[in-house]
């Protein structure tokens, strides 16, 4: 139960931190859009390399809330979902003030690299610590749910599960599976747009749950990977965890394009790297690929072999930047008195 709090959000700048994470078993489609609950578990890796830096300040001079993301005013309905989490943090307090949110990825923003993920739980985080008390993780991570079910994952750091929601439920928070320092798994991420995508998440799973004769199929697969994947991350099992995750993120895209009119989220780069890997593969390099609504991939593998794999995947037409990552920490937040 959430108690109501009676100290003032204002006067204090708060500074949170969130890593984006990459689901190895995917959530697509939801069970209740009202309380937005996923139809799906989900398992995911926080990735240290993709980070989100958002500072909160509840100004009283202000008559609406702002948002700066990335060095630009954003507005309409990207602003309406910020607007939404911090009602939650003036109804809690009692407040009626409104903020300025500024925020910054290190990374592109809306091309499918999961950037509402870090956004929302660094944006949670931070609202919760405007609240004047510490920062409870699962309420942060229920709080960031609401507003994108991906970024309930991303309060965690190492390794996360968000479980499938169940009709009439109002409460539901991402748990850790195992912390950072559990397994040194390295994911490189193969950048192959700049621009910002076509069809959201939302939109896309909404889409595809209302028209591709896939669908039920790929809710039934969908908790088995699940398993598999949380399995594996346990054991430590590369092979185990990225054909979990492979079989995951290319069922759901096949559910995507089976839907009417079709959704075709990957890009001749994107199939590029996906054939690499494979190629990869018979050479004996250990690693899988993972794609979300977006272009780009994501190649969960070794140390050992996460040289290798930047290397090839860096040479393939059409892909634009290379990045490795380690695996990433729980997200933060940091409150001075302004
Ligand atoms: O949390 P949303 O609404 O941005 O949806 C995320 C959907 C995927 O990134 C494709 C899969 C996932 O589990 O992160």
């Amino acid at each position: 139960m959430t108690i109501p709090l009676s100290s003032p959000l204002e006067n204090k700048r708060i500074r949170a931190f969130a890593h984006a994470n990459i689901a190895l078993a995917k959530y697509w489609g939801k069970l209740d859009g009202e309380q937005n609950l996923p139809a799906v578990p989900s398992v995911s890796v926080t990735l240290e390399a993709l980070l989100t830096t958002t500072e909160l300040l509840f100004d009283p001079s202000l008559r609406s809330d702002q948002l700066r993301l990335d060095g630009s005013e954003v507005q309409g309905a990207s602003l309406a979902r910020v607007v939404r989490l911090l009602d939650e943090a003036r109804a809690r307090s009692g407040s009626k003030c409104f903020a300025r949110v500024t925020s910054a990825n290190s990374f592109p923003t809306g091309s499918g690299l999961a950037s509402s993920a870090s956004g929302f739980a660094a944006l949670a985080m931070a609202a919760l610590g405007a609240c004047g008390r510490p920062v409870d993780r699962a309420e942060a991570s229920d709080m960031a749910r609401r507003a994108s079910a991906s970024a309930a994952r991303s309060v965690f750091g190492g390794f996360a599960r968000l479980d499938a929601g169940k009709p009439g439920q109002r409460v539901l928070a991402a748990r850790p599976l195992a912390a950072a320092d559990h397994w040194d798994l390295r994911v490189v991420i193969a950048i192959n747009t700049r621009l910002p995508k076509g069809v959201g998440s939302t939109e896309g799973m909404n889409h595809t749950a209302r028209t591709s004769a896939y669908y039920d199929g790929w809710v039934q697969l969908a908790s088995g990977v699940a398993d598999s994947a949380q399995d594996a991350i346990a054991r430590k099992d590369l092979q185990a965890l990225g054909e979990a995750a492979e079989h995951s993120a290319l069922s759901m895209h096949a559910c995507a394009m089976a839907a009417r009119p079709p959704l075709v989220y990957l890009q001749p780069a994107t199939l590029a790297c996906v054939h690499e890997v494979r190629r990869l593969r018979e050479q004996g390099v250990g690693a899988w690929c993972t794609i979300d609504a977006g272009p780009h991939v994501k190649v969960i593998t070794s140390p050992m072999d996460a040289k290798r794999v930047v290397e090839r995947l860096g040479s393939l037409p059409g892909v634009l930047q290379v990045i490795e990552s380690r695996v990433g920490p729980d997200a933060s937040v940091e409150v001075t008195e302004a």
